[in-house]
């Protein structure tokens, strides 16, 4: 048996003894004895007994073991032409003294901070400074509109905002105070104080429940780490579901720091004092787990990159920071890798860097389309590693693990469950498919330390999006299936999520924007396959009785209204005007049929149709705008 099948079947079988195993790669206050127990929902909590601080983990205990040193942070910021080097020591005295600089404003174990920050080393340190008191905090990406940020303070109910005077994107400043202003406005609960990073790309005007985060933490004490227990929440993060309202993922504190910590080793294989380089946000899980906790866990440095993969200044921005920062591990979106593979086809700019420290690549957050899988494994020396996982689970789920045996990989597949993981495959019926067969993707109770342990404040919500369609298992909500080598390929979301740019969001949100538009009767956005952002919405809508104003006016306003009310990370600029949507007889837009159609597939006319003219009407609005490849569908 390989040492993967080993490890596998070890934390299947026995997942308390493998645990409490791993347990013992992070520093605890009092160590766990109930290693794993079950809530009501029968899901997994871990370590609960158990009492530890995320903060000390990732910080004062490196410095304390030597490491005071070495670099915890290079940042990075092409956008404004800045770097910085931050050691363990510093940025340990920096969160801690933020902490206090949080508690003179009275914030205390249990309460929620929001943050809404660029990516700037001020983001860790706020993160870790609300760690280090035992708060939550609740990070929102930069890219969300007013409205998307005000349902999440409204449902998160902050003590404190903490934010950047602004972001700075490729070419423009963005005022971040305005958008504060005015989610909080728009929040029936309203946060007692908001804390200000002023950065020097644009100064905010801070008014009376506001502060400067310099100010604060002149006069700050410095804070001491406070001991949590092991399922105390850590974090809230908001991640698009299937309805208009985000969820609050509920992350708990010492399952997650065990698996990073686990991750670390066996699937990123990383030492301490490497260098690691995730290019996502702060704001995204990706950028929770591994901009932010697990390679400081891992006593590494981690690269902050506050810039774009290309124009930032060009295709080559990637290589120079493995070949300057030495990084070791490279973690990113295959959307990236398209954009740079769009402006530098020939990778010329790659000969212009040596990036010899790099071992391995790895690519998530949405599927790794084997073009770009191909160009990057003709390219690159390394391995080219793609791996599944989710705002929910934290870590990944399907990998290759070059820490316990690089597995050969195959273009289109996540490989293979990582240990802890077992990933089923489900019929409708809640039967196992068999090697090969499509269903749904499920993962068997226990799931392993690390993984969401509910949905802020809806404990029903939380059972009914993940628990209840198949009794025992966590549904991913993805579609997939097993090769008959055990190869795991995941196929796309069988919901309404779509992923664009590696960003997910939710067409139902969309949908609820788009049809509180005062024209509009009936609308339905799908997200449609693009060469470069994976996916793109395109909304189709049925304006009211009696619209008599300009369709392309129409138009205009609710790709504004989507910009405005969720963000232009959407990514929402196509908007078509029909006359009717193909609708089931009881009623129910057939969406699938419209993606077929818009990505140029052969297309069936269901029997469960109501009116199978409204089809080929909405076939020929769609050529005739030139949406997706609706030109290439042909009905068979
Ligand atoms: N704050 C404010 N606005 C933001 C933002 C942020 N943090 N990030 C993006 N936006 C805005 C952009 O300015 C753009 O606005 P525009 O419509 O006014 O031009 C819009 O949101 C879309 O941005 P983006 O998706 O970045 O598109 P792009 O065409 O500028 O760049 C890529 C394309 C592929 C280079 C870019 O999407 C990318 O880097 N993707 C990788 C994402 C990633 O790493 N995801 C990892 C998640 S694991
Ligand atoms: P997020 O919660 O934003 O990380 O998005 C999670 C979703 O992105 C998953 O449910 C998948 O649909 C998709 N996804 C992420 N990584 C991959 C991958 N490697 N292959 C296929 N889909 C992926």
């Amino acid at each position: 048996m390989s040492r993967y099948q080993q490890e596998f079947q070890h934390a299947t079988q026995t997942p308390e003894t493998f645990w409490a195993e791993q347990a013992k790669r992070i520093p605890w206050f009092t160590p766990p004895s109930t290693i794993l127990s079950y809530d009501e929902h029968q899901h997994a909590r871990w370590f609960g007994d158990g009492e530890m601080n995320i903060s000390y983990a990732a910080l004062d205990y490196h410095v304390e073991q030597g490491r005071g040193e070495q670099p915890a942070i290079y940042w990075d910021s092409p956008v404004t032409g800045k770097k910085a080097t931050i050691t363990y020591s510093e940025m340990r005295d920096r969160v801690a003294y933020f902490a206090g600089g949080l508690q003179a404003l009275g914030v205390e174990k249990g309460d929620r901070v929001v943050i809404y920050m660029p990516m700037i080393p001020e983001a860790l340190v706020a993160m870790f400074a609300c760690a280090r008191l035992g708060a939550i905090h609740s990070a929102v990406f930069g890219g969300f509109a007013p409205n998307e940020l005000a349902v999440r303070i409204e449902d998160a109910q902050p003590k404190v905002v903490v934010a950047a005077s602004c972001g700075v994107e490729v070419n423009k400043v963005l005022p971040y105070k305005p958008i504060i202003d005015h989610a909080i406005e728009l929040s029936t609960h309203k946060p007692d104080a908001c804390v200000v990073f002023q950065r020097k790309e644009h100064l905010a005007e801070l008014g009376e429940r506001d502060h400067d985060w310099a100010a604060l933490v002149e006069k700050a004490p410095y804070a001491e780490c406070m001991p949590v227990k092991g399922t105390d929440p850590l974090y809230v993060l908001y991640t698009s579901g299937t309805t208009g309202k985000p969820k609050g993922v509920v992350r708990d504190t010492a399952g997650y720091a065990v698996a990073l910590a686990y991750s670390m080793e066996v699937i990123y294989d990383v030492e301490p004092g490497d260098v690691f380089f995730s290019a996502s946000d702060v704001g995204w899980v990706v950028g929770h787990s591994y901009i932010v906790y697990a390679p400081l866990l891992r006593g590494c440095t981690t690269v902050v990159y506050e810039g774009k993969p290309v124009k930032t200044p060009d295709a080559g921005a990637f290589w120079r920071l493995i070949e300057e920062y030495k990084v070791k591990s490279f973690f990113t979106a295959p959307t990236a890798f398209r954009a740079i593979k769009k402006e530098d086809p020939d990778a010329k700019l790659l000969e212009q860097y040596d990036i010899s420290s790099l071992k391995n690549l790895y690519l998530a957050g949405e599927r790794l389309d084997p073009p770009t899988f191909h160009w990057l494994d003709d390219l690159l020396d390394v391995p080219v590693i793609d791996h599944w996982w989710q705002t929910e689970t934290g870590w990944p789920i399907a990998a290759n693990v070059p820490g316990l045996e690089p597995m050969p990989t195959k273009a289109g597949s996540a490989t293979v469950p990582v240990p802890g993981f077992n990933v089923q495959i489900l019929d409708r019926d809640g039967d196992q498919a068999n090697a090969m067969e499509q269903g749904s993707v499920v993962i068997k109770q226990p799931m392993p330390p690390g993984c969401l342990v509910g949905v802020w404040g809806d404990s029903q919500r939380f059972h009914s999006a993940y628990m209840a369609a198949f009794p025992g298992y966590y549904l991913t909500g993805d579609g997939g299936y097993f090769d008959d080598e055990g190869y795991l390929f995941i196929m796309g979301r069988t919901d309404d999520v779509i992923n664009v740019a590696g960003h997910r969001l939710s067409t139902g949100e969309m949908e609820e924007v788009v049809g509180a538009h005062p024209a509009v009767a009936e609308c339905a956005v799908i997200g449609i396959h693009d060469e470069l952002k994976g996916q793109l919405p395109v909304g189709l809508v049925i304006p009211k009785d009696g619209f008599d104003g300009d369709e392309t006016t129409l138009e205009n306003e609710l790709i504004a209204r989507v910009r405005d009310q969720i963000g232009p990370i959407a990514c929402f600029k196509q908007v078509l005007v029909v006359n009717r949507l193909p609708k089931t007889r009881s009623g129910k837009i057939l969406r699938k049929l419209l993606r077929n159609i818009a990505d140029g597939k052969e297309f069936g006319v269901p029997s469960t149709i109501d009116d199978p003219t409204s089809l080929e009407d909405v076939h020929g609005a769609m050529r005739e705008r030139s949406v997706g490849a609706a030109d290439k569908a042909t009905p068979v």
